[in-house]
């Protein structure tokens, strides 16, 4: 496959690897090996630069990354370039999440992040999960919601970041893409694979085990970052790898090691 794909199904072509953006906009909170302060507006515009010259068009955010979505919309151009990806049902009030799976609350939650980036439609909505990700997808009113928000063409494709495996494989039966944890690890397999079957969307999220993948190396000649970026690549079930970076030299490399593993 070539880096640019398909989306399964949804119409939207998206990059083999994808632009993770928590911490754009959030640093407390998050389970990162080390503690880093937000970047100022410069780097933000370098990464994202960097981003589409090297052909990635997929930014992934949500409401749950402190001042990311707004970020976004204050510094990227050429929407139209790019596959923006948010979420709905965290909210993070600066030390602690909760969660919100209510149709008034996805109404709201869309309309915020429809002004907070800048646009009237986003590419791929998905619900952010509190783990329970078989009762949010069986409750449904939140999955009603964006299906209303889908037939005026205010979102392209709908989704749902996952917990469980189980979770997962119910998610590509009934939504559009499903994003998964996919690394040296954890493999959610049954979702990937279902999805795969079913002609959805696959994302993955904490490729690099959020970045512990490096700091547990123990040295000598292992490159996990390499082997990382294999495994989810080489498993052509998956469509975009979602790797969050502040660091334009890391993202360049990122995409070298993406290039060499579809290669
Ligand atoms: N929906 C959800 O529940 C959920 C949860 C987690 C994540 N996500 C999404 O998935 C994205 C990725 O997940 P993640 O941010 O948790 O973890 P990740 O992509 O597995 O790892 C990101 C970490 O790896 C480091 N890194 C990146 N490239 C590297 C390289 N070439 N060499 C060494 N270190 C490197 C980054 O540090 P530097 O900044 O130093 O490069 C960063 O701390 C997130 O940004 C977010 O968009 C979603």
């Amino acid at each position: 496959m070539s880096f640019l794909r398909p989306l399964g199904n949804t119409g939207l072509q998206v990059s083999a690897l994808g632009l993770g953006t928590v911490k754009f906009g959030r640093n407390s909170g998050v389970k990162y090996p080390a503690a880093f302060e937000l970047p100022d507006d410069n780097t933000i515009r370098n990464l994202l630069a960097v981003a589409r010259e090297s052909g990635i068009n997929v930014l992934d955010t949500a409401p749950a990354y402190g001042s990311s979505e707004e970020r976004i919309g204050q510094l990227l151009q050429h929407r139209q370039d790019w596959v923006l990806v948010t979420k709905v049902g965290e909210e993070f009030d600066g030390t602690h999440s909760k969660f919100d799976f209510s149709a008034a609350h996805t109404r709201i939650s869309i309309e915020r992040s429809l002004q907070r980036l800048r646009t009237d439609y986003l590419d791929l909505v998905l619900v952010h999960s509190d783990g329970d990700d078989e009762a949010i997808l069986r409750q449904g009113d939140c999955i009603q919601m964006l299906r209303d928000f889908h037939k005026r063409g205010a979102i392209r494709a709908i989704g749902m970041s996952v917990k469980t495996d189980a979770g997962g494989v119910l998610a590509a039966e009934l939504l559009d893409a499903v994003m998964v944890t996919y690394n040296l690890q954890q493999q959610d397999h049954a979702a990937v694979e279902r999805a795969h079957v079913l002609g959805k969307g696959v994302l993955v999220k904490k490729g690099l085990m959020s970045g512990h993948v490096n700091a547990d190396a123990t040295g000598g000649m292992q490159d996990l970052v390499r082997d990382s970026m294999n495994a989810v690549l080489g498993n052509n079930c998956i469509h975009s790898m979602i790797v969050g970076t502040l660091s334009t030299s890391h993202l360049r490399r990122n995409v070298e090691l993406a290039l060499a593993a579809l290669a």
